[in-house]
């Protein structure tokens, strides 16, 4: 196994360090793809970018975002999308060009056309140099929910009722408002990553360690990442 365990003594520690991968990646590679993702424990990594940004010390100006997922039926100008906290937390606030910005569109008339057309979207722009990815309380990585199998490209997935659970705080009317369904990046674009960088608090610790030391499975979808070749785990110890 070559995974690369990065310990972070708090969260700010913790997005600092993954912010400095990222930075790194973009400096590198000014013209890079940059698989993004969402959920709570990125937003201090973003909030590092921003400043790095407004600092002067990066530009994303020729950078190119992809995200993981996007919830179906929500509006992208809903507050409730994953369009409008990317917007909020870091488009907004770094200087890349708003048309390489990309999310699955959940609001789609075709889900399968939908899927097919952001599969070939990150193929055509030959993949992600740097996936930033969570975890999820179940394992999940996007959303790629625990299941039988893996599912390699993008596909319109029913979220489990622990995501669904976690996710509900989020929203104003609770599990009420909660999509049942979202589209997801499969496991094939997330592996071809040429680098990953998880981010994950102490809340994750058990789960991190089943995903990393137990068997891969699909029952446990982040297990798949003991099988890729560049991946950097930054873990909050507080
Ligand atoms: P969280 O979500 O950062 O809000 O805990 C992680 C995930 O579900 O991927």
């Amino acid at each position: 196994m070559q995974i690369k365990h990065i310990i972070a003594a708090n969260p700010a520690d913790m997005a600092r360090k993954a912010a400095n991968m990222i930075a790194a990646q973009v400096l590198m590679k000014p013209k890079c793809v940059l698989g993004l993702a969402t959920g709570s424990t990125p937003i201090g990594v973003y909030a590092e970018l921003i400043r790095r940004c407004r600092e002067g010390d990066i530009s994303f100006r020729d950078v190119t975002s992809v995200n993981l997922d996007e919830y179906c039926n929500i509006p992208a100008f809903s507050k409730n999308s994953y369009r409008c906290y990317m917007e909020e937390n870091l488009f907004t606030g770094i200087d890349i060009a708003p048309p390489s910005t990309f999310l699955p569109d959940g609001m789609a008339a075709d889900f399968d056309e939908e899927c097919r057309r952001y599969t070939e979207l990150i193929d055509r722009m030959g993949g992600i140099d740097l996936q930033l990815l969570g975890i999820g309380m179940n394992g999940h990585i996007g959303f790629n929910e625990p299941a039988d199998v893996f599912t390699m490209d993008t596909y319109r997935v029913a979220l489990s009722k622990s995501t669904r659970e976690a996710n509900a705080v989020h929203f104003e009317d609770g599990m009420e408002g909660m999509p049942t369904h979202a589209l997801t990046m499969g496991m094939r674009p997330i592996m071809q990553a040429r680098r990953i960088v998880l981010v994950a608090g102490a809340n994750k610790k058990d789960i991190l360690e089943e995903a990393l030391c137990g068997p891969v499975t699909p029952r446990v979808p982040a297990s798949i990442l003991q099988l890729h070749p560049r991946l950097s785990v930054v873990y909050s110890e507080t």
